[in-house]
């Protein structure tokens, strides 16, 4: 690949939940992108990635589980109704959590190796021309996600990947130019 391949492909990957719910997504490629995440840098290799690839039924399930911890977070019950299908709309869920450090410092270094290892999945899924999006959790329902994807109840979700072959392609949202300081 040359860098301006790469440039390519980063700047192509967008935020797309226009998926073809209806289309399966070929287990090997799910397990190419979810794989990707693993090689991104994390400090003193503490390995903070958690993973849980949810299909078919359990989408439903999550977005049950997901919801009823919403409800008792006293949140309105139109969000709370919509929460239910919700992750029915791509054919594959990807949980992704980072594991508790040892330190606080720790802790936090570990959600940036594994907000890298999201970026490569989201690469890795572009590569394949696939369409994706990092949905943001519902606060309140890390406890009920961690445990109904059997993780530590100490890990944080750090976001939930729609992923599917895209039904259309979305308009890149314009950068700002990027404040850089230079000292020479
Ligand atoms: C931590 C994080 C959480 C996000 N949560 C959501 C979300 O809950 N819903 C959503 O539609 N997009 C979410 N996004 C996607 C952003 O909205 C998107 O990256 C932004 O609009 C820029 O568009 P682009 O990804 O196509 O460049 C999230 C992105 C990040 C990094």
């Amino acid at each position: 690949m040359t860098p301006e391949e790469l440039e390519t492909l980063i700047s192509a990957r967008r935020s797309n939940l226009l998926i073809d719910a209806s289309r399966e997504v070929d287990s090997a490629l799910v397990d190419r992108v979810v794989t990707s995440a693993q090689w991104a840098p994390n400090h003193k290799r503490t390995w903070p990635l958690r993973i849980a690839v949810i299909t078919g039924n359990s989408r439903r399930t999550l977005g049950d589980t997901i919801a009823d911890a919403m409800a008792i977070h006293g949140d309105d019950e139109m969000k709370v109704a919509k929460t239910r299908g919700k992750f029915m709309r791509s054919p594959v869920i990807i949980v992704v959590a980072a594991g508790e450090g040892t330190t606080q410092n720790e802790t936090e270094e570990n959600k940036y190796a594994v907000a890298a290892g999201v970026q490569n999945m989201l690469l890795m899924a572009e590569s394949f021309s696939l369409a994706a999006l990092w949905g943001s959790p519902a606060k309140g329902a890390n406890d009920a996600i961690t445990t109904l994807c059997s993780m530590e109840s100490t890990d944080h979700v750090m976001g939930i990947i729609y992923l599917g072959w895209p039904t259309q392609s979305v308009a890149a949202p314009l950068r700002p130019n990027i404040k850089i300081t230079r000292l020479t």
